[in-house]
């Protein structure tokens, strides 16, 4: 007999319960994302920038939005009934973050919440952005990476949004600044993925830290800047590290990535996977994942790894571990997932052969040491979105995909329903922070506790538990 579960959010001084059992069963979605923003890498020998419209900045274009609105700023509002269509698609694969939206939409845990968000602009964010405002808040938003935007989902919602695909750094920190600097409005909460909001409020607006309850800080190089601050004694207040929660680790970075890096590299590069030759730096999560789909297409996974533990988690899988220096000759393609700075640099891509590919699935576009190729004996050749050859003067090329940049964030479509769990705990996160009581966190980086993780896997298995068949829901938690 099936058991009817209830979920429990815990909020200050009160326990609220609320049904799980949902009455939409949906027809589960394609993951897949149907949107120009995700398939416009893969047109041959496209322009990035076709239509003359896109050749004006949103930045000098007035726009306004189906409630009358202009304060944002995006590519074009005309994109919005695309975007909602993709939003909706997101939904219906977003169950855990549906669910959440569901339990606690009467509540409204986050009224007076005022979150200033720097996320990536994408369908799925959207779900986490509008479920954020079911729930009470309000909320304004940048993006935290200037090529990941969906333009027509960033059109969809046009409400307090300032991004587009293809930013510059002017306009990046000129998008973040219009979220924060506007008259009337201070947030008390940031949700941030990569640290960029927190660091322009520190350096801009540090007297709106007055108002702030905490931050919830997605991204691992964001985690290095609070404890940055934070050992420097300038972390003014409580901080929640969703990164390293097992429910992200666990899920976004292995089965995200394992599922991205082919779809990736077909995308830019039009790669044969059988029999190729490919390095992965770093058997971490995400190396972890990459090197498994590469392995299941039939290619030869060398890995590197500098952590005994990994390296023989490596062996022990089947991989070949090796030095990069060693391998970097030989290999077809080579991949950094370390979460490290300058794992390849020039000295290896000297030595890489013609046509070699070289990508970054791991920290931001630290980890390829992209300046050193800056010379002027070496030509950059932009061949379409995100694929650059970079000639040596005896003719060798590489290919280069994303300037170094994590190549899955702008070439690919990601799981949706894996970033459902993350988007849940970042949510789980904010009601926490918002509502906790005086005292309960000091100004530190706090990892999520281990209660709301549970939470954010409740509402993802209360769906499974509708979906998938009797072995698998015993296993779950009553
Ligand atoms: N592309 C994506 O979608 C995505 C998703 C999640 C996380 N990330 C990023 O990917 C990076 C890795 O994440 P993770 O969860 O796998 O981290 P992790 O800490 O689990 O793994 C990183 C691994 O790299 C190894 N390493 C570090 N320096 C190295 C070096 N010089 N040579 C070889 N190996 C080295 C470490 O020993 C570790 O095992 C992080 O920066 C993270 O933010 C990317």
């Amino acid at each position: 007999m099936r058991k009817v579960y209830s979920l429990q959010i815990q909020y200050p001084e009160q326990t609220r319960e609320f049904d799980s059992r949902l009455t939409k069963t949906g027809r589960r979605s394609l993951s897949h994302s149907i949107s120009h923003s995700s398939t416009d890498s893969n047109s041959s020998g496209g322009s990035d920038a076709e239509n003359p419209e896109d050749e004006v900045s949103p930045r000098d274009m007035q726009q306004i939005n189906s409630k009358g609105n202009r304060d944002f700023c995006i590519k074009n509002i005309k994109l919005a009934g695309f975007g909602r269509r993709e939003i909706e698609l997101a939904e219906d694969e977003m169950t855990a973050l549906m669910a959440l939206r569901k339990a606690a939409q009467s509540e409204k845990p986050l009224a007076a919440a005022k979150i200033v968000g720097c996320t990536h602009i994408t369908a799925q964010t959207a779900v986490l952005f509008e479920t954020l405002m079911v729930l009470g808040a309000q909320c304004r938003w940048a993006a935290c990476n200037i090529y990941s935007t969906q333009d027509e989902v960033a059109a969809a919602l046009a409400e307090q949004v300032f991004a587009w695909k293809g930013e510059s750094e002017d306009d990046f920190w000129w998008c973040i600044d219009r979220c924060v600097n506007v008259e009337g409005w201070e947030p008390n909460m940031i949700l941030d993925d990569g640290g960029d909001m927190t660091h322009w409020i520190y350096k801009k607006y540090p007297h709106l830290f007055k108002k702030v309850k905490g931050i919830v800080e997605e991204s691992i190089t964001g985690i290095h800047r609070l404890h940055h601050l934070s050992k420097a004694g300038k972390l003014c207040v409580p901080a929640i590290n969703v990164n390293d929660s097992v429910t992200k680790q666990k899920f976004d970075n292995l089965y995200c990535c394992r599922e991205s890096i082919l779809d990736s590299l077909k995308k830019t590069a039009d790669i044969m996977f059988g029999g190729k030759q490919v390095a992965v730096c770093g058997y971490g999560e995400v190396g972890k994942g990459c090197s498994a789909a590469l392995k299941a297409m039939g290619s030869i996974v060398y890995i590197t790894e500098i952590d005994p533990i990994c390296a023989l988690q490596a062996c022990m899988d089947g991989f070949r571990l090796a030095k990069l220096g060693d391998v970097v000759r030989q290999v077809d393609m080579v991949i950094t997932c370390t979460g490290n700075k300058n794992i390849v640099v020039r000295e290896h891509m000297d030595l890489m052969k013609n046509g070699c590919v070289v990508c970054n699935m791991g920290r931001s576009n630290t980890e390829i040491d992209v300046n050193s190729l800056r010379t002027p004996e070496l030509v950059w050749q932009h061949v379409r979105a995100q694929v650059d050859h970079i000639i040596w003067p005896d003719g060798k090329r590489i290919v280069l995909l994303a300037e170094g940049r994590v190549l899955n964030l702008s070439s690919s479509t990601v799981p949706i329903y894996v970033l459902s769990i993350t988007a849940t705990t970042q949510a789980l996160a904010l009601i926490e922070l918002f509502n906790a009581p005086e005292g309960r966190y000091k100004q530190d980086v706090y990892l999520l506790p281990k209660k709301l993780g549970n939470n954010a896997m409740d509402f993802q298995n209360s769906i499974l538990k509708q979906t998938h068949t009797n072995e698998i829901c015993v296993c779950l938690p009553a």
